[in-house]
């Protein structure tokens, strides 16, 4: 298989954008050192065409998530060429977001009030900022990652390792103000004790407890009405961030398959399948504090990203997409399972079956064996990494070829796993395995 216009291109890149793209998550050498073809020409469903006319199937993170519906989806696409058509920025409001604002407090009774933003960490942002201006506190109990801002990164001012255990490791607080640190204070996941040592052990309450309710592992039985319990009690302002775990086991945060209730809710990449578009769904009390706040951005009023999400979670919700999600991701965890087990392989599979991770457990060697899996599964046509998110686009023809692929490919595991030789059939470097400076 020959990439070889992206990989140009991406060293082309590297000397002009610093970081080479725009999302760590996008950057090749995460997926496949120097043989990732990086760029595409086209995508559709979950075909991609890269620039050299290969074309691939997308069995990886599919868009980093955003595109639940599948790429390009013909309803979703015809409602932003309307809106397109009528006109996508004015000086006047555009109707569709008090429209999407409605059918989210629809869909979510314990909410009152929405804003909207266009990104996911940006709209975490504004969750921090409203819950700061409601409460007048400062400091945020965090758990898990919610983006590139201050707030957030200022967690790593204490201790550098501080987030390494939320999901991406290596988050450097460089540029972040020395001013900010003991700001936001990480806790565990299924450990009440950890959040208990926050808002206990200091004088000063938290203004926001900030998690996703579910990610790499279910809840315990009573974790988040812990959660929920202590943030009652020190009056802070309880954050689901449900920017990726949203719409995905249902049509709607996946806090309301758990009956708890946070203050505010964050939605952003599931909602609008490609476009962007954010929103905050909160309690009135809370969300009044955003008019103490100045919180307010040009591109945050166009008309595509309502247009977008108000096709994208009707389409949600008509065609029961979550529901396909699911059989799919424990579709794609059988595969993962039955042939570790006719290989003798150790793998371990994490994550809501729309979200599933696969990780290979061998120690020193484990990440070679996952570049390795990537290699492979390219020279056989699929975009395929550790992680699997379904699409409503993934149908059973991919399934069972990805099925066949990875019989071969597990086979060749196996082999390197007996033989100790991740480098006899890796042909370029190991993955990188969250962040770090390129050279
Ligand atoms: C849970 C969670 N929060 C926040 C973000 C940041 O969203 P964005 O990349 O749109 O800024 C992400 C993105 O992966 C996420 O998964």
């Amino acid at each position: 298989m020959n990439c070889h216009t992206g990989i140009d291109l991406y060293k082309r890149a590297k000397k002009i954008i610093p970081g080479g793209t725009q999302l760590l998550s996008k950057r090749p050498e995460l997926f496949l050192p120097g043989q990732w073809p990086a760029y595409y020409s086209k995508c559709n469903g979950v075909e991609v065409s890269d620039l050299d006319g290969n074309e691939f199937i997308d069995m990886s993170i599919c868009g980093v998530g955003a595109c639940i519906l599948g790429y390009a989806d013909p309803d979703v696409d015809r409602a932003v060429k309307n809106a397109i058509d009528s006109g996508t920025m004015c000086t006047l409001n555009c109707p569709e977001e008090v429209e999407l604002a409605e059918l989210l407090c629809e869909l979510h009774p314990w909410a009152d009030m929405v804003r909207f933003a266009r990104g996911g960490g940006e709209a975490m942002s504004v969750a921090v900022r409203i819950a700061r201006a409601a409460t007048g506190r400062d400091r945020v109990a965090f758990c898990g990652y919610h983006g590139w801002h201050d707030w957030y990164l200022a967690a790593n001012l204490a201790d550098d390792s501080n987030l390494d255990g939320q999901l991406l490791p290596g988050l450097a607080p460089a540029g972040i103000p020395r001013s900010l640190q003991a700001t936001a204070i990480p806790f565990n996941y299924n450990q009440p004790e950890s959040l208990d040592a926050i808002v206990d052990e200091d004088e000063q309450k938290p203004a926001a407890i900030v998690m996703e309710p579910v990610r790499h592992s279910e809840p315990e039985a009573g974790f988040l009405e812990y959660v929920r319990e202590t943030a009652d009690r020190t009056g802070a302002v309880l954050i689901f961030d449900e920017v990726t775990s949203g719409w995905r086991m249902n049509n709607g945060g996946i806090h309301l398959l758990y009956g708890v209730n946070p203050d505010i809710a964050v939605f952003a990449k599931g909602i609008s399948n490609g476009y962007p578009m954010a929103a905050l769904i909160g309690c009135s009390p809370v969300m009044e504090a955003a008019q103490r706040s100045f919180i307010s951005s040009t591109y945050w009023t166009e008309k595509i990203g309502p247009a977008a999400a108000l096709a994208t979670i009707r389409k949600m919700m008509s065609c029961n997409v979550p529901e396909y999600l699911n059989r799919t991701g424990i579709s794609i965890r059988k595969i993962w399972r039955d042939n570790a087990r006719k290989y003798g392989i150790k793998a371990m599979i994490h994550g809501i079956p729309p979200l599933s991770v696969l990780s290979f457990k061998y120690e020193d060697m484990s990440q070679a064996l996952h570049t390795l899996f990537t290699q492979e599964m390219l020279n056989r046509g699929f975009l395929a990494s550790k992680a699997f998110y379904a699409t409503y686009v993934h149908n059973e023809e991919h399934i069972n070829a990805y099925e066949k692929a990875v019989e071969e490919v597990f086979k060749i595991i196996a082999d390197t796993i007996n033989e100790n030789s991740p480098d006899v059939y890796l042909k370029g470097p190991v993955a990188h395995n969250g962040f770090k400076r390129l050279a």
